[in-house]
């Protein structure tokens, strides 16, 4: 027999609303770059909005501190303090000319509710903390999740060393900038421990066309996509006259180049007709615009490479067919294909017994309660590969995201507000 849950009746959320319109304009307002929003990780945008949300969390009455990684941490306190805390929030940095609510909306949820448990005079047994982490993106600095991998002592040297996009400063100098306590994150030393966190919940827009299209306001992630990525592959060949040399001696790294994408597309095609989960893209592709040119066969093309999938099997199947494709077709046009580091970020389940209480607490909202994976990243795939029970709600969005047209709906955000909400409340006591 299934057990008919107890629907929760609705709730007053109108203070939740005037919270998160504030807290959303003052956002878009003070961190825009004229055409969308622009938090760089690590940077000056990033630690204004850290700065927004800390003083709100102040005025609320809530608590608050720096963690040695320098995320905004806001602390509900629980009746046993000692044992393992509840966590929920998201990341605050953004991607340039990028929306207001790609993470910003998981920290304001989060902020709403430990604003609504104090409000209400819940206290529960264990204490609770949001996160509004730092350095999620990778445009920054090609990696992503650098705030979770921080806390966790995973960033590489060779993290801390990249070198940002536009400028040449370090990830470890922007680091040391905001207040991170690199010499801890450059010997690989946690900056949490794990077993202190007894569950991430984070909420996030879908940033995909899926809630819109089948008309969801929010869904339960079972899963996140893990990818592959180099920031930089150099398909170098031979500048030439355009005129003077025969297609025979060519070495023409834009049709050496575009002929690799071609050959990938259709390794993607067939693996899909195969059942497999993966998309591929190359976000940056250019000739070097210092000596490009209509008449000169382009001798060098850069561009970036990243495959996505939930499966690590299928991420390095994938990533071999891309390495024997460079080599042969490199044999064939006279180029040569340079690969810079390779970053992985790796795939993750969600916590099964949170899935099933989140989706709980939608059936009894009135709520759909649809499973779906991510084809995003997100820090609670970090979370989750270190063995921290993590789940994930998300939030219908209009005009996809890392663009500045992002859309969220009021009503659709509250809806997953309410949501994390009802789950953390039926944990209060555990
Ligand atoms: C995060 O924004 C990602 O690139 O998936
Ligand atoms: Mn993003
Ligand atoms: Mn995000």
């Amino acid at each position: 027999m299934t057990q008919t849950l107890a629907p929760i009746p609705p709730a007053d959320n109108r203070q939740d609303l005037a919270l998160a319109e504030r807290l959303f304009d003052a956002l878009r307002d003070r961190t825009g770059d004229g055409t969308g929003i622009w938090r760089p990780s690590y940077g000056p945008g990033e630690s204004l909005a850290l700065d927004i949300v800390e003083a709100k969390a102040r005025d609320l009455g809530l608590a608050t501190e720096r963690d040695a990684g320098a995320n905004l941490v806001v602390t509900l306190d629980g009746r046993e303090p000692d044992l393992p805390f509840l966590a929920c929030g998201s990341h605050l940095d953004s991607v340039p000319q990028g929306g207001n609510f790609d993470g910003a909306a998981g920290v304001v949820a989060g902020l709403a509710i430990l604003a609504g448990f104090k409000r209400d005079g819940i206290v529960p047994r264990r204490t609770m903390k949001l996160y509004a982490l730092r350095g999620e993106e990778s445009a920054r600095f090609g990696t992503a999740y650098m705030g979770s991998y921080a806390l966790l002592g995973l960033l590489k040297p060779a993290d801390l060393a990249a070198r940002e996009a536009r400028g040449g400063r370090t990830m470890a100098d922007c680091m040391r900038e905001v207040g991170v306590d690199v010499d801890r994150v450059a010997r690989g030393e946690p900056l949490l421990d794990p077993a202190r966190m007894a569950a991430w919940i984070e909420l996030h827009i879908e940033q995909g066309p899926v809630l819109v299209a089948r008309d969801l306001p929010v869904s339960i992630v079972t899963g996140i996509r893990g990818n592959l990525r180099h920031r930089v592959v150099e398909c170098v060949g031979e500048a030439g006259h355009s005129g003077a040399v025969p297609r025979w001696l060519r070495r023409d790294a834009v049709f050496a180049t575009a002929e690799l994408i071609t050959h990938l597309d259709r390794h993607w095609r067939t693996l899909l007709e195969r059942g497999r989960d993966v998309v591929v893209t190359s976000g940056i592709l250019s000739t070097n615009p210092d000596e490009h040119a209509i008449a000169r066969i382009p001798g060098s093309v850069r561009f970036s490479f990243e495959v996505r999938s939930q499966s690590r099997e299928t991420l390095e199947a994938f990533y071999d067919l891309f390495l024997s494709e460079c080599t042969l077709i490199g044999e064939e046009r006279g180029v040569e294909f340079k690969l810079d580091r390779r970053i992985d970020s790796a795939p993750a389940t969600m916590d099964a017994g949170w899935v099933r209480r989140l989706k709980d607490a939608a059936r009894r909202l009135g709520l759909p309660d649809e499973e779906m994976p991510s084809g995003a990243g997100h820090d609670a795939a970090v979370f989750a590969n270190a063995g921290i029970p993590s789940a994930m709600i998300f939030v219908r969005n209009d005009h996809g995201s890392h663009n500045p047209g992002e859309q969220m709906a009021m009503g659709d955000f509250l809806a997953g507000v309410a949501v994390m909400r009802a789950a953390l409340e039926e944990a209060k006591d555990e």
